[in-house]
């Protein structure tokens, strides 16, 4: 994955470094500004087994700023925001891999910088008895869980 673009970002950014789990490192640029969650969407993706993404609905493209073309193919964790916690996406692939559903309040990451809250549900999808990847399908959060979120995830770090 390439570093984050000024050029792409809207508004005054920071910095900040992530290390993913293959050991790759990205530098990205975030700013203050949150995206609502539009009312009555769902935003969905899949992906392969490794978290490549394989489909994304006109949701997800809208919401993560990218276009469809530049995110089939990427790994799903071009959308980590530095707020999140590594041991909410530790959590989520021990479940999936074991065949459980996992849920949970992620913070995702816009091209332009920019943030959006989602309710995520992530499940395999299993064909003749094996995993053959992975579906995402995110809901509106209530505000409450989006603060108590806010108050939880930087205290897992
Ligand atoms: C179906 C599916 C959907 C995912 N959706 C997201 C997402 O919206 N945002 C995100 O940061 N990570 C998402 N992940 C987790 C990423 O694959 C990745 O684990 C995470 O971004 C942390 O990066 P790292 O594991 O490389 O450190 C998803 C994984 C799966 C299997």
């Amino acid at each position: 994955m390439e570093d984050m673009k000024y050029e792409d970002v809207n508004g005054d950014s920071k910095e900040s470094r992530l290390k993913y789990h293959d050991g790759s490192e990205r530098t990205v640029l975030v700013t203050d500004i949150e995206i609502p969650y539009p009312e009555g969407r769902l935003i969905v993706s899949s992906t392969d087994q490794n978290g490549v993404m394989t489909h994304v609905n006109k949701s997800f493209v809208e919401m993560s700023g990218f276009t469809k073309e530049e995110l089939i193919g990427q790994p799903h964790c071009i959308l980590r925001h530095p707020d999140m916690p590594p041991a909410a996406f530790k959590d989520l692939w021990d479940k999936v891999q074991a065949g459980e559903r996992w849920q949970g309040y992620v913070k995702n990451l816009r091209k332009d910088g920019a943030y959006y809250w989602v309710y995520a549900t992530v499940i395999a999808n299993i064909r003749d008895g094996k995993v053959k990847g992975y579906t995402s399908v995110r809901r509106k959060p209530s505000r409450k869980k989006i603060q108590e979120c806010i108050e939880l995830y930087p205290t897992l770090f």
